[in-house]
């Protein structure tokens, strides 16, 4: 087997990658280290920017999405003094966000790519890559107990944070941005309907985040240690506390049986260049952006389709010319997204660190935006999504 692009990782970054590549007519091939059950089964993002949707119905994928996703034309956001709704279309030209399940998403690429004749290989885990600064590089991955070799044009690394990609850019060649942040998000999934609006807190216990994934579950966060057990928390215990840190907003909170619970850090970073030679970094495995804010899995999509573009035009012309602007096409939209996901964090969270004094500056940043219809649009035209920045 030999392939034009090979894809690392089957995340959102790599078969949206493998479908915007296919539509070019680039043949591909995407190995994915997990089962398909694991993938299909990972509960993570929810809130899909209207390029992202865009992205879906461009490539004919928004079928069940249609039929099934919720529209968000609001987001509310609680605090001390009192509550910002803010309505997204009237702050935004008329743009809203679409609440529709990672997982789903991630199901509906696997089976459309596995419908129009993949090839996507399952529990195929790269091993590692070479010739990267040569024309023909090649990936080595293990498959049914057998080491592989993938010789290639190009190679996608859309393997995530703890993926293989980053670690094979020779020593020097990636400068890294990194900032943890002293605290984590328990998240989990409720059988039980959500409250109307996506929902927002600062409290003086902490975040809390009230979103959905359909009519009937629920998508809970509360902010907890950075290395919090979740065993720490058994159902009383979560419902009470976000009981308490929604405040008047806690009357519409239903309970419901909990099918799922885990801890999330919270965390920035930026590894630049995302290319070197023939290797190019997509997604969480070029940068993670803490999950105030939902923006993930959007920054994802929007690097793929950068790729993809510069790979058919490269493709097609044998112009380098966008592969050669990619990093930086990207690196724009990747740290205004930061900036707007710190701000977010920064905002809405408790800092055991804080003084009285930047306690009381948080709160006032608050009154400001609650107040301000220049500080709603801000938030509200970030949340939508940011423009893709085709160069
Ligand atoms: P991943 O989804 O991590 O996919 C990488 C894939 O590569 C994995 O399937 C992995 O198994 C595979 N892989 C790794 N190593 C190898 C190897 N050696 N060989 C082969 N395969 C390998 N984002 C949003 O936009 N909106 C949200 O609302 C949002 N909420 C979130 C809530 C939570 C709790 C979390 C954890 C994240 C959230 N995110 C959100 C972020 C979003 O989930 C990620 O940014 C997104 O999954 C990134 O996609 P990716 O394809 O780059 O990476
Ligand atoms: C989710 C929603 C958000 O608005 C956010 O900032 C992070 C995660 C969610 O639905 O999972």
């Amino acid at each position: 087997m030999r392939t034009q692009v090979g894809i690392i990782g089957a995340g959102p970054a790599g078969l949206f990658l493998s479908h915007l590549l296919a539509r070019a007519g680039i043949d591909c091939v995407v190995l994915e280290a997990r089962s398909r059950e694991h993938i299909e089964g990972r509960v993570r993002a929810g809130v899909l920017e209207q390029g992202t949707v865009e992205v879906m119905r461009a490539l004919g994928l928004d079928a069940r999405l249609t039929r099934e996703c919720m529209i968000d034309n609001t987001l509310d956001i609680r605090f001390r003094d009192g509550l910002i709704h803010l309505d997204l279309p009237a702050l935004t030209g008329g743009k809203h966000v679409t609440i529709y399940g990672q997982q789903e998403v991630v199901k509906d690429l696997v089976a459309a790519r596995l419908a129009g004749g993949g090839p996507l290989l399952f529990e195929a885990e790269v091993l590692a890559l070479d010739g990267i600064d040569g024309k023909a590089p090649t990936i080595h991955y293990r498959h049914a107990g057998a080491e592989h070799a993938l010789p290639c044009e190009f190679i996608a690394g859309c393997d995530g944070f703890h993926g293989v990609c980053r670690e094979a850019f020779p020593p020097g060649a990636l400068t890294t941005f990194d900032r943890v942040f002293p605290f984590g998000w328990l998240g989990i999934l409720s059988e039980s309907p959500p409250i109307t609006e996506m929902t927002y807190v600062n409290h003086a216990h902490g975040f809390a985040l009230c979103s959905r994934r359909s009519p009937r579950v629920s998508r809970l966060y509360v902010q907890v240690a950075a290395d919090e057990d979740p065993e720490q928390w058994p159902d009383q215990r979560f419902w009470d506390e976000l009981r308490v840190r929604l405040g008047e907003g806690a009357g519409e909170l239903v309970t419901g049986r909990i099918l799922q619970k885990g801890v999330t850090p919270v965390r920035s970073f930026v590894a630049a260049p995302m290319r070197h030679g023939r290797l190019f970094l997509a997604g969480d495995a070029a940068h993670i952006v803490p999950p105030t804010g939902a923006k993930g899995l959007n920054l994802a999509v929007a690097d793929v389709r950068v790729l993809a573009r510069a790979l058919g035009e490269f493709f097609r012309t044998g112009n380098p010319g966008r592969l050669d602007r990619y990093s930086d096409t990207c690196l724009t939209r990747v740290w205004k997204t930061v900036r707007y996901s710190t701000y977010m964090t920064n905002l809405l969270h408790r800092f055991e660190a804080h003084s009285p004094f930047e306690r009381q500056l948080q709160q006032a940043e608050l009154a400001y935006v609650a107040g301000s219809r220049i500080g709603g649009a801000m938030i509200a035209e970030n949340y939508v999504g940011l423009p893709f920045d085709d160069d």
